[in-house]
């Protein structure tokens, strides 16, 4: 039996009425830019995400640009960035013509190694980056003792992790900003892109939003340069449809996983995905760490079964051809490295069926028993 690593049609048919209503409010009333429903879904993720300030936005590599923007980051700073991360993070980064320094990360969370962001954070140092990699979040105690040691800011990139908690509290309002991100295949997906800041900063929200709108106010007065990193009405109205199953849609990604420790416990080669006491993951992957060197051999073995996976991500950032010659040079993230070589997700979506994923689990073991 075939299984897709993800299948937005079983999660859009039950919504369809939903959808199309929401499509035909904004249709009819002609407010494709800001109006009603971007301000309505703003509201609405901010009392989700139990924050004061929801900024909405064009993406979420957007959002962590406007939040760097915000906090003046540029030319002459540095900003402490995990090299195992999608490549959006950074990239932001070095658009703003400020240095990335790659710290590495956990092998068994994939979040960052904070003993080695302290070993790296500097005099130039502005920002640290912690991504709540796969939907699980960083060790944010330890985060905020680091940042108030070396002054700096804390940037959350939670694109993958909209809903997660840390200790109780959902992630993106432990630093000055939040980001979110709601590319299709996040927990909350958007239909085309869309993201999102949050900030508990009444001054921070301000100058986000005067940035995502080209710095203008009055009308066609400009202060500051900021750019167009809107978030379409439409996208407001559909993600407003697929809000008030957000938690439902993080249960079923949570008992797919619990399913997944339990049935791939043991399997000699393989090591599961680890959530640390005190965190609340939301599972947006579901990460496999493969020894040996296997990793594409299992990815080859689950596709000619029919079974869909994924490399997230095949290359850490520091061996990026378009950063080359960025960082301070020579920085040490060899677990970064060697999970570029080891990992796979395998479908977590929560529309995911017991026989599907009882079909994934067979198939993985049936590669290491005949391996
Ligand atoms: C960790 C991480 N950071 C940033 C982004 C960028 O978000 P977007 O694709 O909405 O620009 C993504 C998603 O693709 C991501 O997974």
């Amino acid at each position: 039996m075939a299984v897709p690593l993800l299948d937005f049609q079983r999660q859009h048919a039950p919504l369809r009425n939903g959808l199309d209503a929401a499509y035909d409010r904004v249709i009819s009333s002609g407010q494709f830019i800001f109006g009603p429903e971007v301000e309505a879904f703003e509201r609405e993720i901010a009392e989700y995400l139990e924050v004061p300030h929801a900024v909405s936005l064009s993406s979420g590599t957007d959002a962590l640009l406007v939040a760097m923007m915000a906090l003046g980051i540029g030319p002459g700073d540095e900003v402490l960035c995990p090299a195992f991360t999608f490549f959006g993070t950074a990239g932001a980064v070095v658009r703003l013509g400020a240095t990335p320094v790659w710290v590495d990360v956990l092998p068994d969370t994939f979040n960052l190694d904070l003993a080695d962001a302290a070993r790296k954070a500097g005099p130039a140092t502005k920002a640290v980056i912690p991504v709540h990699l796969f939907g699980q979040p960083c060790d944010m105690d330890c985060l905020a003792a680091l940042a108030k040691e070396h002054s700096i800011h804390v940037i959350e990139d939670a694109a993958q992790a909209v809903g997660a908690r840390y200790g109780g509290r959902r992630v993106g309002s432990f630093g000055a900003f939040g980001a979110f991100s709601f590319y299709p295949t996040k927990n909350l997906g958007a239909f085309g892109d869309a993201g999102l800041l949050v900030t508990t900063d009444d001054g921070l929200a301000e100058r986000a939003k005067h940035l995502r709108n080209h710095g203008m106010h009055p009308k066609y007065h400009h202060d500051v340069v900021g750019g167009n990193f809107r978030m379409d009405a439409l996208q407001a109205a559909l993600l407003r449809v697929k809000m008030p199953h957000l938690d439902a849609y993080h249960a079923a990604r949570r008992a797919h996983a619990a399913f997944y420790n339990a049935a791939l416990s043991g399997v000699e080669g393989l090591s599961l995905p680890m959530v640390h006491g005190g965190m609340e993951s939301v599972w947006n992957q579901y990460t496999l760490r493969v020894g040996g060197g296997r990793r594409d051999a299992l990815r080859a073995f689950l596709g000619a079964a029919g079974i869909g996976s994924e490399i997230y991500y095949p290359v850490p950032l520091h061996e990026q051809p378009c950063f080359a010659g960025t960082g301070r040079g020579g920085e040490s993230v060899s677990v970064s490295s060697e999970l570029a070589r080891g990992v796979i997700s395998i479908p977590v979506f929560p529309e995911l069926t017991d026989r599907e994923r009882a079909e994934v689990v067979g198939a993985v073991r049936r590669f290491f028993e005949e391996a």
